[in-house]
């Protein structure tokens, strides 16, 4: 038979066609090729053949752990391992599930299809996630102290990301140090923030390792408290903007006079400055429980502003007439 040289194509069209259905007819995919989960939870693999097949096996740590049939006959070597059609039982297509991971099962999972097919091989990991604690819980600071916080991971495979936030917003990584140690088969880490006390925060140390959807946290409430200096500026700062109106002072009397302990030259200027006696800390206004003989018979009205030893500032209005 003469072939015409216009028939070539064609005939070779033909056979490419053949030569890549027979091909396709002896592949399968094994998806997907690989899998993270964490301890405990379930990983799942698919089989997709494309062709006829009778018989598939699935192997776990290089043991046969499950063999299914095109007729939907599956044999398993435990109850952790099972396997069904995909959707809308197609025979194209194979779930393979491990209940219930366990550290061990880490590790490649081939599927075999008798015949042609030969074996595809994916990836397990099974990861672990721990425990994370913010020693110490909540803390209390003058304000522009420095603060070391320390944050301790238990019990995590791989070792774990750590991460701090103040008020939800990402603490920069050269505020912090970060150590791990082995801990049997698993991660402990230790990280250290290292921050200066501006305001009042939430401080939150987050651990996580790519199984995990939602990262693990601590957080500690910071509790910044103003120093004395501040303080004082603060409240001269309020004075300055209410004038010398007083809330607490039931006269109006101008105050001429106070003392702090621990602090002996006041300068009148200052004085009028800082009115002492204003409307701050009215809630813990107190009548006078001593006089001081100098003021006697002066008329005077003196307030005085002290901290005793536990910090607590004492506001003492005296009325001498
Ligand atoms: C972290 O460690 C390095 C080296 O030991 C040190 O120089 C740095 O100050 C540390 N940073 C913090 C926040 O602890
Ligand atoms: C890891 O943390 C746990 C719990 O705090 C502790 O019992 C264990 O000794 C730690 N392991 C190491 C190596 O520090
Ligand atoms: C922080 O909060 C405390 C009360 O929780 C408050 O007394 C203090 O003034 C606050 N500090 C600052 C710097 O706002």
């Amino acid at each position: 038979m003469a072939v015409s040289r216009k028939s070539w194509p064609n005939l070779f069209c033909t056979c490419l066609l053949l030569c890549a259905t027979e091909a396709a007819s002896q592949q399968f995919q094994l998806e997907p090729p690989s899998s993270t989960v964490l301890r405990g939870s379930d990983a799942r693999f698919s089989a997709t053949v494309e062709g006829k097949w009778e018989v598939m096996t699935w192997t776990l740590r290089r043991f046969l752990v499950l063999t299914v049939s095109v007729t939907g006959n599956v044999t398993t070597s435990s109850e952790q391992f099972s396997a069904a059609f995909c959707s809308g039982g197609d025979t194209g297509c194979v779930e393979f599930t491990i209940r219930n991971t366990t550290r061990g099962d880490s590790g490649p999972v081939i599927c075999t299809v008798q015949g042609e097919y030969g074996s595809k091989t994916a990836q397990l990991y099974v990861q672990e996630s721990g425990t994370v604690n913010i020693m110490g819980g909540d803390v209390t600071v003058v304000q522009d102290q420095q603060v070391e916080l320390q944050c301790v991971t238990t019990a995590w495979f791989p070792i774990p990301t750590v991460t701090w936030t103040q008020n939800g917003k990402a603490v920069d990584s050269s505020l912090y140090n970060t150590t791990d140690m082995a801990n049997g088969d698993s991660f402990n880490t230790t990280s250290v923030l290292k921050l200066q006390a501006v305001s009042n925060t939430t401080v939150a140390c987050w651990a996580t390792v790519p199984a995990l959807t939602n990262p693990t946290s601590s957080s500690v409430f910071l509790v910044v408290e103003r120093n004395y200096q501040d303080e004082m500026r603060r409240v001269k700062t309020q004075s300055q903007i209410s004038g010398v109106s007083v809330a607490g002072q039931r006269q109006g009397q101008v105050n001429a006079g106070y003392a702090l302990e621990g602090q002996t030259s006041v300068t009148p200027s200052e004085l009028t400055e800082s009115g002492f006696g204003q409307a701050h800390d009215s809630n813990i206004f107190k009548m006078p429980d001593a006089v001081n003989s100098n003021l006697e018979g002066n008329g005077y009205n003196s307030a005085y502003n002290t901290l005793d030893e536990s910090g607590f500032r004492k506001h003492r209005h005296v009325t001498i007439v």
